[in-house]
């Protein structure tokens, strides 16, 4: 006799049902249907009309399916092969014209929607390329000279105009309560435009895979107020201040002296271009592209091994000493 125990249908059912719903929530930093712009909006709108139209479908289908199963089952002394029906023209325009509605009720919103989210930016929107690498984001605001990384601030109430570009491979952006995915494809230019309609912090995610690292290539929004944005900018544009002497100054020394500047720009410090601009790294929340917080502690682990966080990372290992590291976090850190 056979000692398997088999597990009942109804508890398989059960469990998968757990499952599924386990990966619903409605209101979690990345959920598409707590909308905070007028783009992500547009988008809810269209999701609800198809959901309203699904569930439309899956009643009439469900229970026309119930009905017939019902009134046409096999009785007793019912004939092998009930009376079949070919060639019913009424029938067949039905389920020709049904579909074609239903696509086309669809797609009217849909299309709608697509011309209104492509249109061209409104001439007082603030304009910043976006720059996907791997694996950050580079964010450059061209009309205020600044620029920063994975941090994104925009006032609240104004139109944003992005524009997309990718210096090495297709990457997405993807803020959810701010909007859909845009591709961002080297030697194409692609738009983005959006008004947050909420000050807050808006959690994003590059959405194409990009390399090893891709789910470690996540991204903030900061929606300002517009006086909290125009504070942002000016400290953006002031040169770094003199760190305190200690581990900070000790330091700027350790990072002025090492590769650091070749790929960094530190306002009145350094400028290089490869990697994230550090000006004012220290008023950011998170580091490394947004997977961990911005932490002294954080910092001095990336810099000893950048791979060990983030695999196959750029930014190489410096061979700095564990106090080194922690020397040159410290000043990071205090860069505001
Ligand atoms: Cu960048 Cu995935």
């Amino acid at each position: 006799m056979s000692t398997k125990r088999v597990i009942h249908p109804v508890f398989r059912g059960a469990f998968a049902l757990m499952l599924t719903l386990g990966g619903c929530a409605w209101d979690t930093p990345m959920s598409t249907v707590k909308p905070h712009s007028d783009y992500a909006r547009e988008i809810l709108h269209v999701y609800g009309i198809i959901t309203w139209v699904t569930i439309g479908i899956a009643l009439i289908v469900g229970l026309g399916l119930a009905w017939v199963l019902t009134r046409y089952r096999a009785r007793p002394g019912s004939p092998d092969m009930p009376a079949q029906t070919r060639g019913h023209t009424l029938l067949e325009m039905a389920w020709t014209i049904g579909p074609a509605l239903v696509l086309l009720g669809i797609a009217i919103p849909t299309i709608q929607v697509i011309f209104r989210t492509q249109a061209m930016p409104p001439p007082d929107a603030l304009e910043v390329t976006v720059r996907g690498h791997q694996w950050w984001w580079e964010f450059q605001y061209p009309a205020l000279q600044v620029a920063t990384a994975n941090e994104l601030h925009v006032p609240v109430g104004r139109p944003v105009a992005l524009t997309l570009e990718g210096p090495d491979v297709i990457h997405s952006f993807w803020v959810p309560r701010l909007g859909g995915k845009r591709d961002v494809v080297p030697g194409r230019l692609n738009r983005l435009t959006f008004t947050a309609d909420t000050p807050g912090e808006f959690r994003g995610q590059c959405a194409e895979f990009c390399g090893v690292s891709h789910a470690n290539m996540a991204m903030r929004v900061v929606v300002d107020s517009p006086d909290a944005f125009t504070r942002w900018v000016a400290a953006q544009k002031v040169e770094s201040s003199e760190p305190p002497a200690g581990p900070a100054a000790d330091g700027k020394a350790i990072y002025a002296r090492s590769a650091c500047v070749g790929c960094h720009t530190i306002r009145g410090v350094s400028t290089g271009a490869l990697g994230p601009d550090l000006t004012t790294f220290g008023s950011r929340h998170t580091m490394a592209a947004g997977i961990l917080p911005n932490t002294i502690d954080n910092v001095a682990a990336w810099i000893k091994n950048p791979s060990a966080i983030k695999p196959e990372a750029k930014m190489p290992a410096l061979g700095l000493t564990d106090e080194q590291a922690r020397a040159v976090a410290t000043y990071l850190i205090g860069l505001k």
